[in-house]
């Protein structure tokens, strides 16, 4: 079994309300964290009468959250007239991927995925290249090549070693002048009360990672910081952050 059961039934509680459970993954590797299961999500999403990405705001967030988050990356950014080659790790259901692509019209949209069960509808988007997912790597894509790498969600769950992984593979394939973006829960997101009710909740499935921690680590790898932005989670918030390569 790839994650702990116990786990995986902590991850069930939270969930539970929204009908839709997360699935056993296929690896060993403590690395790949389990997602909801694409069959049951998509099933819950057409009973409720809602798009996939409403279905998933609403349940994870709030009304609108992916939109939002989109827009507040892009007007950061500011990726100018023409993006050849972007890439996401961990794009899941493609609520994120569907919009930035429909946004800037990437020639090449690369994928990280480690979930086999959502790359059918993920192949769906257009130009979107489906790169092998190691769990920790950016091993397929060249140096300095993508104008745009983000991960939404992902980090959140990640251990530190492997997000710390993750943000030295961004920036090697990020190029000059190009952005890397995601979101992590921040010392700004943890007030006290949302501190106390994961406590009294009893649920680890959420990590933190120190903001001030990760803009000093990510200078010296010659990203400069320009924004962030908060976005809803279920039970709290993350900040999204976004950097610029020198
Ligand atoms: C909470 S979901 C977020 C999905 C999507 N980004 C969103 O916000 O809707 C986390 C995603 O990361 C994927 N994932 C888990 N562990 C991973 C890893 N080590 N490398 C790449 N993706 C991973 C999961 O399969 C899942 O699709």
């Amino acid at each position: 079994m790839s994650i702990p059961s116990t786990a995986r039934d902590g991850v069930n509680r939270v969930l539970r309300p929204f009908n839709v459970r997360v699935v056993r993954g296929q690896s060993d590797d403590p690395a790949i964290k389990p997602f909801l299961s694409a069959r049951r999500t998509l099933a819950a999403a057409r009973r409720a009468g809602l798009s996939l990405e409403d279905y998933i705001d609403n349940y994870s967030a709030a009304p609108g959250a992916t939109a939002e988050t989109v827009d507040a990356l892009l007007r950061l950014a500011d990726l100018g007239e023409h993006v050849e080659r972007v890439c996401e790790i961990g794009p899941g259901s493609g609520r994120y991927s569907a919009r930035v692509i429909a946004a800037t019209h990437p020639d090449t949209y690369e994928i990280y995925e480690t979930a086999g069960d959502w790359l059918p509808r993920l192949k769906a988007l257009p130009n979107v290249v489906v790169q092998p997912a190691d769990g920790h790597t950016l091993s397929a894509t060249a140096d300095k090549s993508v104008d745009l790498v983000h991960a939404h969600k992902v980090f959140v769950y990640l251990p530190l070693v492997v997000t710390v992984g993750y943000l030295d593979e961004m920036a090697r394939v990020v190029r000059p002048k190009g952005v890397v973006a995601f979101d992590v829960v921040s010392e700004n997101c943890l007030d006290d009360s949302t501190t106390s009710e994961w406590v009294s909740s009893g649920s680890t499935l959420y990590s933190m990672i120190s903001r001030s921690w990760l803009v000093d680590r990510l200078a010296e790898r010659q990203l400069s910081f320009l924004g962030s932005h908060f976005v809803p989670l279920s039970g709290g918030r993350t900040e999204l952050l976004v950097f610029r390569r020198d």
